[in-house]
């Protein structure tokens, strides 16, 4: 007989997705299928900065509020993302003029008007993201420019202040193939608690594809989870294509080698002690939404439900991790 429970239903910890405004106010499929599959929502494009204030001091909530009511409707945990990125920055902060604490007043407003808005509703926030390049440096983005590398924890301090209840996570990539980029995460967020600054864990992102090794992937999560601090696998996505092969087709041997990573995936997390599993995230919801064949111009067919909204092997690997 199938199994007509919901995905989040079989962990014992929330399981969610990042969600797609569009479809989710015009396509009852999607609309529907988040409502039984999930518990936790990320708005994948909606609380970003251009959405929440596409012009200086003009604050726009509305489509995020509309996910928030859908999330409470439906008894989901919401997730908000991301207050701090150097990308959906809109235009006039890309142009600003001002000195630094012009800018320390501008991107303090922007955190607290937003967090302020949703304090009560969104439990959690990926505060800063992407903020360590490759090589384990800072990012040299326009936040570094202006404001210095302390900018990160004055974030943190800044978001805790609009809302002492919210958790608050560093959310970044690339823990599962770069141990040195890995190991500036766990310096940076290890050294903000260390002196004091509301840091709660680490979003691992994990955008990641069918070669990178099940043992870099459990390695990865383990070693974060060695802080003692929350872990929230935040973007989970597990592509077929890493290598653009603009002629792929989708097949089941594909299918179920994906399905294992995820079940491995899944298995290496649900290890953890149950007080640092924040969840686990999908970033898009099916093969039909999946930011990846449109941002990096490829198919691909990286997610557990496939573009007709149908469960995948996917699905079932990650039940069989629980
Ligand atoms: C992506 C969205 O999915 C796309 O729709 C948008 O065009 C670009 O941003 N890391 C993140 C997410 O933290 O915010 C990104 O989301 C994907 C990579």
């Amino acid at each position: 007989t199938p199994d007509t429970t919901g995905l989040y239903a079989h962990a014992g910890f929330p399981v969610g997705a990042s969600i797609n405004i569009n479809l989710l106010k015009n396509n009852a499929t999607y609309s529907a299928l988040v409502a039984k599959e999930f518990n936790s929502v990320t708005p994948e494009n909606v609380m970003k900065m251009d959405a929440i204030q596409p012009t200086q001091g003009n604050f726009t909530f509305g489509e995020a509020d509309y996910l928030v009511s859908f999330a409470k409707q439906h008894g989901m945990r919401v997730h908000g993302h991301a207050l701090v990125w150097y990308q959906a920055v809109p235009g006039w902060v890309t142009n600003f003029t001002g000195d630094s604490s012009a800018w320390e007043n501008m991107l303090k407003t922007h955190i607290q008007t937003e967090v302020a808005h949703f304090k009560g509703k969104v439990v959690s926030w990926d505060v800063v993201n992407e903020a360590i390049d490759e090589d384990g440096t800072l990012r040299k983005n326009l936040w570094l420019q202006h404001l210095g590398p302390d900018y990160i924890a004055r974030s943190f301090q800044y978001a805790h202040q609009a809302d002492p209840d919210a958790l608050l996570f560093y959310n970044d990539y690339g823990h599962e193939y770069s141990s040195v980029k890995r190991a500036a995460i766990i310096t940076l967020v290890t050294g903000m608690k260390n002196r004091g600054i509301p840091v709660d864990g680490f979003g691992m992102q994990m955008h990641t594809n069918t070669s990178v090794p099940d043992n870099a992937i459990s390695a990865a999560i383990t070693a974060v989870a060695n802080t003692g601090l929350k872990v929230h696998i935040s973007e989970l996505d597990i592509s077929l294509n890493p290598n653009n092969d603009q002629n792929m087709t989708y097949t089941a041997a594909l299918a179920s080698v994906q399905s294992q990573k995820y079940q491995a995936l899944v298995k290496a997390y649900n290890a953890l002690p149950a007080a640092q599993k924040f969840g686990i995230t999908t970033w898009d919801v099916s093969d039909a939404d999946s930011w990846i064949p449109p941002y990096y111009h490829r198919p691909d067919w990286p997610l557990p439900f496939d573009a007709s909204y149908k469960r995948k092997a996917a699905w079932q690997g990650i039940v069989n991790g629980l």
